[in-house]
């Protein structure tokens, strides 16, 4: 298949490209770079052996857009550009709402009026809420705490309604639990600009004595060590999740969670590291983060039923990998 892959160059986007290419597939980049650098378009390429199409343009640009759409057969698109930092949406809402819903709206129009039939979305975890953990795909979804978690919300449904009106067209929402680590050859990886928001990236920087210690927001949650507990996924699993829905997307709208469906706290995700590096990780336990749930995991038996996909990579490979991509920035 050719497939526009948007946010390409971004953390899971070029993950994901690697994955598309080494299963055969054509993939055209659309990024505008604005979290992310062009040399991983290079890096994708050195991984694979393989070219792909690259255009630096914003996914909201309606001519840019269509140029691409009239250039190509493209026959699916997997959109994961947007804005993804939770406190950042609180203060800059408009922008959050803008970029992540009328890319969306775009990328779906320009697929009916060029008869592209296939579309996946990268939807979030956060959109269960407070709901009971595991979180399923049946369970109704509560207001996310946050513009960034109602971006999803809002984009899930626009995608949901154009499905319904236009029943050639198959839509697959796949809601990501949380993403970490690196591909194997430490090339490409997660690198956020300023101070890490997420608990990996924090570490890794802990790790390579950037940062002093690490701050560990409450140990007074409901949970065995009192810590938040999280379902950690490696991104090369991930990135393998997307080619199993878009190989096997049909008519309709599918909904999966892509998780390993099993929690770890923050405290044995430090101590995972320490044993899978040989380094120690400095902490400090303070107050709790505002806006977040004390745990978060996946019912992940869906994707495993109807696309025959699982999470293959466990927590101490994710460690190793991260660590392993956090050297290579410094060397
Ligand atoms: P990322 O920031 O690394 O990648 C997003 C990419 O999109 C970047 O390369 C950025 O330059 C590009 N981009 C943003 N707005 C654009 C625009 N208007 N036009 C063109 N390019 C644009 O983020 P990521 O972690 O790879 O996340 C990818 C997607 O997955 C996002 O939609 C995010 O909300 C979603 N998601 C991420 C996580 C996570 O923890 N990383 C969890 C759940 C869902
Ligand atoms: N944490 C710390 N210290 C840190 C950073 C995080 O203790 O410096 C803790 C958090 O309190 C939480 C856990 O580590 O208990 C994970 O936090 P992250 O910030 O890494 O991830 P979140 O679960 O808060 O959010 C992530 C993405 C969201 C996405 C969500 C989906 O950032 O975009 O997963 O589950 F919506």
């Amino acid at each position: 298949m050719n497939v526009l892959v948007t946010g390409g160059a971004g953390f899971i986007g070029s993950h994901t490209c690697v994955t598309l290419l080494q299963a055969g597939h054509a993939v055209i980049v659309a990024d505008n770079l604005c979290n992310s650098k062009s040399e991983t378009v290079e890096k994708i390429k050195l991984i694979t052996g393989k070219e792909l199409i690259f255009y630096q343009i914003d996914v909201t640009a309606e001519t840019e857009v269509h140029r691409i759409f009239a250039s190509h057969p493209i026959d699916g698109v997997i959109h994961f550009a947007g804005f993804k930092a939770v406190c950042e949406s609180v203060e800059k809402p408009l922008a959050y709402y803008y970029n992540n819903t009328v890319s969306t709206m775009l990328l779906a129009k320009c697929c009916l009026q060029y008869g592209v039939k296939k579309f996946i979305f990268s939807s979030s975890a956060t959109v269960y809420g407070e709901n009971r953990v595991p979180f399923a795909e049946t369970m109704e979804l509560l207001p996310a705490a946050n513009p960034y978690g109602e971006t999803k919300v809002i984009s899930e449904r626009i995608l949901k309604d154009t499905a319904r009106a236009n029943p050639a067209f198959a839509v697959s929402l796949l809601r990501y639990f949380n993403p970490v680590g690196a591909h194997e050859s430490g090339l490409i990886g997660e690198s956020p600009q300023g101070i890490p928001n997420n608990l990996m990236p924090y570490i890794t920087q802990v790790a390579a004595g950037k940062l002093e210690k690490l701050n560990i927001f409450g140990d007074d949650y409901p949970t065995p060590d009192g810590t938040g507990v999280r379902d950690y996924i490696h991104v090369t699993d991930l990135a393998e999740g997307h080619v199993s829905a878009l190989d096997q997307l049909s008519e309709g709208v599918h909904i999966y969670n892509l998780g390993t469906g099993a929690g770890t706290s923050v405290l044995q995700l430090v101590k995972a590291f320490e044993e899978a590096n040989g380094i120690k990780v400095p902490y400090e336990i303070v107050s709790r983060r505002a806006g977040d749930i004390a745990s978060c995991y996946a019912d992940a038996a869906k994707a495993k039923r109807e696309l025959g996909w699982t999470a293959k990579r466990g927590i101490i490979d994710m460690c190793r990998d991260a660590w392993l991509f956090e050297k290579s920035l410094s060397s």
